[in-house]
């Protein structure tokens, strides 16, 4: 598959290793260009890229960026991918990194915000991975100590594709539900950084409140 990837970040670097590693190709992109991105280009393969280079035929698109970038990202972002692409949300709202982000403290999951400002459906995985994991814990399927991820998304073909790509570089997926279940994997839910399996997974996704928990809001003087 051709894959894109927005941001090359602890995230986005470790996706570059695993999904070159696993044989698709990769073009990868940051805030201060390609010149920058020779290292990790060298050491996996990947093609270091600008934004809109990054997007151009791919089949996923993986937006991994702090989320108060998500706005600076170009108008028409997607214009040239492929039929019928899939975009990866990994973002997670950090008052204390991103600032107040209003509509996200009222309630709104963070990855129905991250769509509404990038324009197209996207599918919330790895949010709650950790980095190191991508690259250190890959099983293959039906081991017993494979990690599951939590895949939500409203369009059923996209979440197909993402939940694919995840079994191929090496753990489970649980179905979460759609976007605006998603809640269920922000910060601070029972399933977040959860390193454990299916089963383990799905209950800790029914476990969730809705509640934005008091760690992950903006503490903001009256
Ligand atoms: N770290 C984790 O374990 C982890 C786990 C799960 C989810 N997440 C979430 O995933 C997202 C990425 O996390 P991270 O830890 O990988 O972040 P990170 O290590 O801080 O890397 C962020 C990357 O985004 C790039 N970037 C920033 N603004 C950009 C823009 N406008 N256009 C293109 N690229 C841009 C940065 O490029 P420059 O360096 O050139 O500025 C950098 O490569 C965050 O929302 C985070 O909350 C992180």
């Amino acid at each position: 598959m051709k894959i894109g990837i927005i941001g090359a970040g602890q995230i986005g670097g470790n996706l570059t290793r695993r999904l070159t590693a696993v044989g698709h190709t990769v073009s990868v992109a940051n805030s201060r260009g390609p010149h920058t991105l020779k290292d990790l280009a060298e050491e996996t393969g990947a093609t270091p890229a600008t934004v809109a280079d990054v997007v151009r035929d791919a089949q996923v698109v993986v937006v991994t960026i702090p989320l108060k970038a998500v706005p600076d990202l170009p108008a028409g972002l997607f214009a040239g991918a492929a039929d019928g692409f899939a975009v990866i949300d990994t973002n997670n709202y950090y008052p204390q990194r991103d600032g107040f982000i209003e509509e996200i403290e009222n309630g709104l999951p963070e990855s129905r915000w991250v769509e509404r400002h990038v324009g197209h459906p996207v599918v919330k995985a790895f949010n709650g991975t950790y980095a190191e994991d991508i690259v250190a814990r890959p099983r293959p399927a039906g081991a017993p100590d494979r990690l599951a991820v939590p895949v939500a998304g409203d369009d059923e073909a996209a979440k197909r594709t993402v939940r694919e790509l995840i079994d191929a570089i090496g753990f489970d997926t649980v179905d979460a539900g759609g976007l605006d279940e998603s809640w269920r994997q922000q910060p601070d839910t029972p399933v977040y950084g959860l390193r454990e399996g299916a089963d383990a997974v799905t209950r800790a996704l029914a476990e969730a409140s809705p509640e934005r928990p008091a760690a992950f809001r903006a503490h903001r003087e009256p």
